[in-house]
């Protein structure tokens, strides 16, 4: 697959089916995922797969708990303005996305692998993240659709119980991401052109292009 195609088409797909990934196609994911860089190399990340039923039920509760706080602490102003005003195109982004990401906590117990990912070391996540996305790159090239996720993070010390994580060696959850095959189509991803959000040499100063809509496919 062409490298652009995957970074322009590489979305948040929620909504997949209940069908095994095969572990050859796993091992491709994570090697390739291993390949991104770390601060001085240092390589201080862990990556745990997780497909046992039993384990994805016992977080999905969780999952959707930790959901419910994201809508109602993070998201909450943006939602009651998406609910009052439906009908503009960013309020009603907002509320697809809601409407997607809350598929996800519906379902979570059924999705046929997670990815945990982990970090020693890395307060900016630097050294994690890169990974991370690498995993979903090459999910895409695999026809493997991902989510990235952090809503754990409202009650990490149970999710950590249940995975067996050593916190005491200053493992940090980075990330969990859900992985399965589509039900629907790639698109390209919808964003922000590129001059409303780029300057140069000074804050505020226009980037000196314009790209009002994707360059890709050329
Ligand atoms: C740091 C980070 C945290 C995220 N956390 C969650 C999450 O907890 N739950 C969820 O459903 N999606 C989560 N997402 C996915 C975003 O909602 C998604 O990337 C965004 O809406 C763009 O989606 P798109 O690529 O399909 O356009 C997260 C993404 C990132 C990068």
């Amino acid at each position: 697959m062409d490298v652009y195609e995957a970074l322009y088409t590489t979305r948040a797909m929620r909504r997949v089916t209940p069908d095994p990934i095969p572990l050859e196609v796993q091992e491709r994911i994570l090697d390739a995922a291993i390949r991104a860089p770390s601060g001085g190399n240092s390589q201080t990340w862990r990556f745990l797969l997780v497909d046992d039923r039993d384990v994805l039920a016992r977080l999905a509760p969780i999952y959707q708990r930790c959901m419910d706080q994201v809508w109602n602490l993070v998201y909450a102003d943006r939602l009651a303005a998406a609910h009052a005003d439906p009908d503009d195109p960013e309020n009603a982004q907002m509320l697809r996305v809601q409407r997607s990401a809350q598929h996800l906590a519906d379902h979570f117990a059924d999705y046929p692998l997670m990815l945990f990912s982990f970090a020693q070391g890395d307060p900016t996540g630097g050294s994690i993240h890169p990974s991370t996305w690498s995993a979903m790159l090459a999910a895409r090239a695999e026809g493997v659709g991902s989510a990235w996720t952090v809503a754990f993070v409202f009650e990490l010390d149970a999710v950590l119980e249940i995975l067996g994580v050593p916190v005491e060696e200053g493992w940090i959850f980075s990330s969990c991401v859900t992985f399965g095959y589509p039900t629907g189509r790639w698109g390209v991803a919808p964003r922000r052109p590129v001059h409303e959000v780029s300057y140069r040499n000074h804050w505020g100063t226009p980037v000196g292009f314009e790209v009002p809509t994707p360059l890709w496919p050329r």
